[in-house]
């Protein structure tokens, strides 16, 4: 089945529409990576300005989203402030996740969440969310509160288009891979020695520095991905409102979960559009333990 009569039947009119638009702009984002990283020189006849890969993945987004007229506002990692507009749906995204890998060449990533209030606002005011994989394959993986399903983008004729490609995916609750970012020295106690217990429980080790790429293979896998709480920066590195939250989403609808360490991520309200929040997420039943574990830390005297 494809994108569009998939989204028609499964998905609200103006969440569908802006789907179909941020999968169109994927497919540019993904064919520009060689050019705008600077790995073949770009041909451009109209002599524009060379602009970074990250920001012309934002101002792709930006112009694809708000050119459907559903959205209110359009915050983005790459933005101080957000472009607002006429609609109603606040998107907030993180257009190019794990931007410093392009030369090697690892999975990149977009990432979108549909708020319904202004922003910033917390995960509960979530009504769907979708990520985007640059990997050995183009997919979209997303939910609009009834299960996740993904597409893939395959060649159709002259063009390109997303078939389906998985419904009601679901993290296996058994885990088998897990992924820490942050250098292992600044780790607060309690994630370190909840890692160490990993490799003896027969997890193994797979992490390739993209948010969402570590996140889709434990979402394949079962296990648990983590930018912990560091001894000098306890609210970690991803931002709420861009990366935790909408993956949080996607992950809860998988039937997994995902953490500050104290609460579900959900819950935050984050104060800015910039907050960050140290993140563990993946199979429910391993996040709930090292919550459990963080928390009782907290708390000791
Ligand atoms: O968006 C931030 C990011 O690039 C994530 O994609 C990734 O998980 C993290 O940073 C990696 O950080 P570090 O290099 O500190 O492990
Ligand atoms: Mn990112």
């Amino acid at each position: 089945m494809k994108l569009d009569e998939f989204l028609r039947l499964n998905a609200p009119d103006d969440l569908a529409a802006l789907t179909s638009a941020i999968a169109a702009a994927s497919l540019g984002v993904w064919e520009s990576v060689p050019f705008k990283s600077g790995l073949l020189s770009e041909t451009n006849p109209s002599g524009e300005t060379q602009k970074a890969i990250d920001v012309f993945s934002n101002d792709l987004f930006v112009d694809a989203l708000t050119s459907t007229g559903l959205v209110a506002e359009v915050a983005s990692e790459e933005m101080e402030e957000p472009v607002v507009s006429k609609g109603s749906v606040s998107v907030a995204m993180d257009p190019l996740d794990g931007s410093s890998n392009v030369e090697t060449n690892n999975p990149l990533g977009s990432i979108f969440g549909f708020y319904t209030r202004k922003l910033p606002a917390s995960g509960r005011a979530l009504a769907g969310a979708l990520y985007v994989t640059y990997g050995t394959m183009v997919t979209l993986t997303f939910s609009f509160g009834k299960g996740v399903h993904r597409f893939v983008a395959v060649r159709d004729g002259s063009a390109m288009s997303f078939q389906l490609l998985g419904v009601n995916l679901k993290i296996p609750e058994k885990p088998e891979v897990y992924g820490f970012g942050g250098a292992r020295a600044d780790w607060i106690p309690p994630v370190s020695a909840f890692w160490h217990s990993l490799e003896p429980r027969g997890l193994r080790n797979r992490y390739c520095g993209t948010f969402v790429g570590d996140y889709n293979q434990v979402l394949a896998r079962g296990g648990i991905f983590s930018y912990p709480a560091l001894t000098k920066k306890p609210r970690g590195k991803l931002r709420v409102l861009y990366e935790c939250a909408p993956m949080a989403y996607i992950n809860e609808q998988a039937g997994g979960y995902a953490s500050d360490g104290s609460g579900n991520i959900l819950d935050i309200e984050p104060a800015g559009l910039a907050e960050t929040a140290p993140l563990y997420i993946g199979s429910a039943g391993l996040v709930r333990e090292l919550e459990g574990s963080i928390s009782s830390k907290q708390r000791a005297p």
